[in-house]
């Protein structure tokens, strides 16, 4: 596999600033992808926001913050992504717009070119099989926050190569993650487990006639988890859950997958957790 030099991000949300964020720490030049110019820059403003709270904590010098800033280059079109050797695609997780995604990025860019879906919750071999060379394409899931969390999932759909598959190993290593390997199965590892507990959790809040306070002390200070159930949907987002569930429980009919009413009811509300400003919690 050629050596990855440059890396395209697709996608600037919460998960891809955080992925663009890795890469330029890492010393890796970045262009990210956003529909708008308005979205891209929000992305670089977060991203300068967190790198700036580094070298405020003395964790990252003020030159180096700056230099990983000017690896970032924004971009609203795909010819710039064309010259990547890697392509990270973080956009919203809906089938079709991925394979549309992955199709085109599969005749813009070189051959040796990567390409990765940070999907959660979708199936890495239906997304490359809009590509007509599939044996390219990786899943690279990250879990959120991005900057913090030490996993990344390297995904091996049914036709991916093991070139592909080795160099998104690497490069997940090269940003200073502790990658792990395994098939596409829905959900892969983590989400396989974390989904339906999570759902249990919420429905344990209706059952057990808990609040969502004493659920959340419940599980840190009962079961060691750094933050509780209700503060980590927030986090995620109740529609990114929600819509996780949803695609596992089509794929597995396992009950315990299937969102459970109450966060349904909060998303449609427009309830969606910190980004929208209220979940479980208000956020100012
Ligand atoms: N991006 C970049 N930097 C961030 C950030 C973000 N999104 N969020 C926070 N930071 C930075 C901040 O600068 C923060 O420092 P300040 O508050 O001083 O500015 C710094 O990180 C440290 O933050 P915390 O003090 O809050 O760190 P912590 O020690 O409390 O740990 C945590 C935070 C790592 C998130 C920890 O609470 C944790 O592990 N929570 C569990 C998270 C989890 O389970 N995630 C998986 C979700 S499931 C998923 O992602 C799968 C999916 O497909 C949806």
């Amino acid at each position: 596999m050629a050596e990855i030099r440059k890396v395209g991000v697709v996608g600037l949300g919460a998960m891809g600033a955080g992925i663009a964020q890795l890469c330029i720490e890492a010393g890796v030049d970045t262009v990210g992808r956003e529909v708008s110019v308005e979205l891209g820059e929000k992305a670089r403003e977060r991203i300068g926001h967190f790198l700036t709270r580094k070298v405020e904590k003395g964790q990252l010098e003020q030159g180096a913050r700056d230099e990983a800033v000017g690896r970032l280059t924004l971009t609203t079109g795909l010819d710039a992504i064309a010259e990547c050797d890697l392509v990270i695609e973080a956009i919203v997780e809906e089938l079709e717009p991925k394979q549309e995604l992955f199709a085109e990025l599969d005749r813009i860019c070189g051959p040796d070119a990567v390409l990765a879906t940070n999907t959660s919750a979708l199936s890495v071999t239906e997304i490359a099989a809009a590509a007509s060379a599939p044996g390219r394409v990786v899943g690279m899931h990250f879990f959120n926050p991005a900057p913090l969390m030490p996993l990344v999932e390297i995904v091996r759909a049914e036709l991916t190569d093991d070139g592909p598959f080795e160099a998104a190993f690497s490069f997940g290593e090269r940003i200073g993650k502790s990658p792990i390997r395994c098939h596409d199965t829905p959900g892969f590892v983590v989400n396989r487990v974390l989904i339906p507990l999570l759902n249990d959790c919420i429905r344990v809040l209706d059952e057990a006639r808990v609040t969502p306070e004493d659920l959340d002390t419940g599980l840190q200070n009962g079961a060691g988890w750094p933050m509780g159930p209700c503060t980590l949907v927030d986090l995620v987002g109740i529609d990114v859950h929600v819509h996780a569930s949803e695609a596992l429980y089509e794929k597995t009919r396992e009950p315990r997958m299937a969102p459970p009413p109450r966060l349904v009811a909060m998303r449609n509300a427009g309830l969606l957790g910190r980004k929208s400003g209220r979940g479980f919690y208000s956020y100012d």
